[in-house]
């Protein structure tokens, strides 16, 4: 019989969702959604790296359900849980950590990066990746959706799958990742790769005149409106607006190209746009903001589907390394 290709991707609950998660992660998840198997989980064993704050992960994972589901994530068609409510990942981790060379962790970008920052390395941050090699192959997977920043982290997740199945025989599926390159990376309002961590963020939902400031701040460079742009293609505003509606975008192009539009007539035509793309989710959301118990419902019966595939997998993990009946 042929089997259907597993999906898994995880996203972290450390802050608002704003419209690099929305292209780079959540949008392409969701067209994923109905290609294949797919498994999506709110990471929030891997928030605590960094979030230590009870209340706020609480808060966080929510705000991710309702993010996801308003944004079109269909509790019917995935499997979408929180990663915590699956504790056999840790045991998996345990397993995968004793195959995990010390240096192959000591070369990973992301944990060099925050290094670099000053951030004071617990040990969680340093094995973050074995973690996240047991979500994925705690579910069989075949493929991760994932931004370039975390290639490393499923490359490593080959690496451990290799060495396990080399010591303890074919018993994990490996898995590849998977990159959109035509969304790479989506600029915030600075200019730089758009993440909480540099406050150049434009959110998802939220109120319409803070993100209107938001937008109309995005940075521009001081020619005149009546100026031709011949470099109009890689003005942010235009890549942000292309990303919301290409022919729309295409137009707006031609006419800074052109010289004659002002940034700042730019800038409101980008927030119609932004504010019109997301009228539907946020309708929708709001409905769901009223209906807590059903999404918590549909998170609980989503981790007892994902719980019945991970208990199969680690089953055949604990017999082949002799942890089984003995
Ligand atoms: P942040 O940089 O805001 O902390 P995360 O690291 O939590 O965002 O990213 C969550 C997901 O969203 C990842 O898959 C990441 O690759 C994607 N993502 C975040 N920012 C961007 C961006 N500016 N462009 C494309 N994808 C992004
Ligand atoms: N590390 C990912 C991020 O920061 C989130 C994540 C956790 C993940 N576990 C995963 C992504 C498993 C893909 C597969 O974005």
């Amino acid at each position: 019989m042929l089997q259907r290709m597993r999906i898994l991707t995880g996203i972290q609950p450390t802050g608002t969702l704003h419209l690099g998660n929305y292209f780079g992660a959540m949008r392409p998840a969701i067209e994923l959604q109905s290609q294949g198997d797919a498994i999506y989980f709110i990471a929030d064993l891997h928030s605590m790296t960094a979030v230590f704050d009870p209340q706020i992960r609480l808060k966080n994972v929510l705000n991710v359900a309702l993010d996801f589901m308003a944004c079109g994530l269909d509790p019917k068609r995935c499997i979408f849980f929180r990663q915590s409510d699956v504790p056999e990942v840790t045991e998996l981790m345990w397993i995968l950590c004793t195959m995990t060379p010390v240096g192959l962790l000591e070369r990973c970008h992301s944990y060099k990066d925050k290094l670099a920052k000053g951030i004071e390395a617990n040990h969680g941050l340093f094995s973050y990746p074995v973690l996240m090699a047991a979500d994925i192959l705690l579910y069989d997977t075949n493929v991760v959706p994932v931004g370039k920043d975390q290639k490393q982290h499923v490359e490593v997740t080959r690496d451990i799958a290799i060495k396990f199945n080399n010591t303890y025989g074919n018993v994990l599926v490996i898995p590849e990742p998977r990159i959109q390159e035509s969304v790479a990376v989506i600029p915030g309002t600075d200019g730089q790769k758009m993440s909480k961590s540099y406050n150049n963020t434009i959110s998802l939902f939220g109120d319409e005149k803070t993100i209107k400031k938001k937008i109309m701040s995005i940075q521009m460079d001081s020619r005149t409106p009546a100026e031709p742009k011949p470099d109009a293609d890689k003005n942010n505003a235009i890549i942000l607006m292309k990303l919301l509606n290409p022919s729309v975008g295409n137009e707006y192009e031609e006419k800074l190209r052109a010289g004659g539009l002002g940034y700042g007539d730019l800038k409101k035509a980008l927030f119609e746009l932004y504010w019109n793309y997301f009228a539907e989710a946020r309708q929708r959301r709001a409905e769901l903001e009223k209906n807590l118990d059903y999404v918590r419902q549909q998170l609980a019966e989503a981790a007892e589907k994902a719980r019945a595939v991970a208990t199969g997998v680690l089953d055949r993990v604990r017999k082949a390394s002799g942890l089984g009946a003995f």
